[in-house]
């Protein structure tokens, strides 16, 4: 497949150029279904296009958005909840209205068949190399399942959880829907995202790297210069 590096100054410039990307292609097809990260990086690019449907310029009403991963054993009001984290950032700040939540493996599966699978994978970069929940290792077949998380993954959660425990079992779309999306974007942001971006990109494509797997995909990679220099 294709990989498009595109290379911006910093993570102001990174949210404006995920934002145009993602706008392109929700207004040439607006029913898009869109895999939606969470995490820090995206975040920004989720405000532009948040300004851009409340000043009317895009509307998101017939995307559909999919839950990307969720953590165990949470209540529906958990302020860990990742879908809760998502419905914040993305669905309802675009006027979404269809989501596909994760909330079990085989129902979300199911849904996401019947939708004829991912238009678009939006994904950031753990810096373990992970995507989504799937931790190294996974291979590109893996599915979605539930998953323990590891220590490395645990570690970059817990700042968004200002001293909640970060829990440890967790649900991920699989490796093979990821990879079965028609284009992906992986945001990635800061130089403490350098080394693993450089093996997702240029090392061995590897279970121990499932981003370097990204690379079978139509993918774009937008980047900062902390990320990329
Ligand atoms: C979030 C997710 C994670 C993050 C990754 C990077 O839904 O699936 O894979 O994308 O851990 O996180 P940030 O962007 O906070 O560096």
């Amino acid at each position: 497949m294709s990989t498009h590096i595109q290379i911006v100054p910093d993570s102001l410039a990174l949210a404006g150029a995920g934002a145009d990307w993602l706008a392109h292609r929700i207004t040439r097809k607006p029913d898009l279904t869109i895999l939606v990260a969470t995490g820090q990086t995206p975040m920004g690019m989720y405000g532009h296009l948040a300004a851009r449907v409340q000043a009317g310029t895009l509307d998101c009403s017939r995307v559909t958005a999919v839950q990307l991963d969720e953590y165990m054993g949470l209540e529906p009001d958990d302020p860990r909840s990742l879908r809760g984290w998502m419905e914040r950032a993305f669905v309802f700040p675009l006027g979404i209205r269809n989501v596909v939540p994760l909330d079990d493996p085989a129902t979300f599966t199911a849904r996401l068949r019947d939708l004829g699978g991912l238009d678009v994978a939006v994904l950031g970069l753990g810096p373990n190399g992970h995507l989504g929940f799937n931790e190294p290792p996974s291979s590109p077949d893996a599915p979605t399942r539930e998953v323990t998380l590891t220590p490395e993954s645990l570690e970059s959660n817990r700042g968004y959880w200002d001293g909640l425990a970060v829990p440890t079992q967790a649900i991920t779309a699989g490796m093979d829907v990821i990879l079965a999306a028609h284009e992906t974007l992986l945001l990635v942001s800061g130089t403490h995202k350098q080394a693993i971006l450089g093996a997702a990109l240029d090392g061995p494509q590897t279970p121990d790297v499932p981003a370097s797997f990204l690379r079978r995909t139509a993918l774009t990679v937008l980047a900062d210069r902390e990320a990329r220099p």
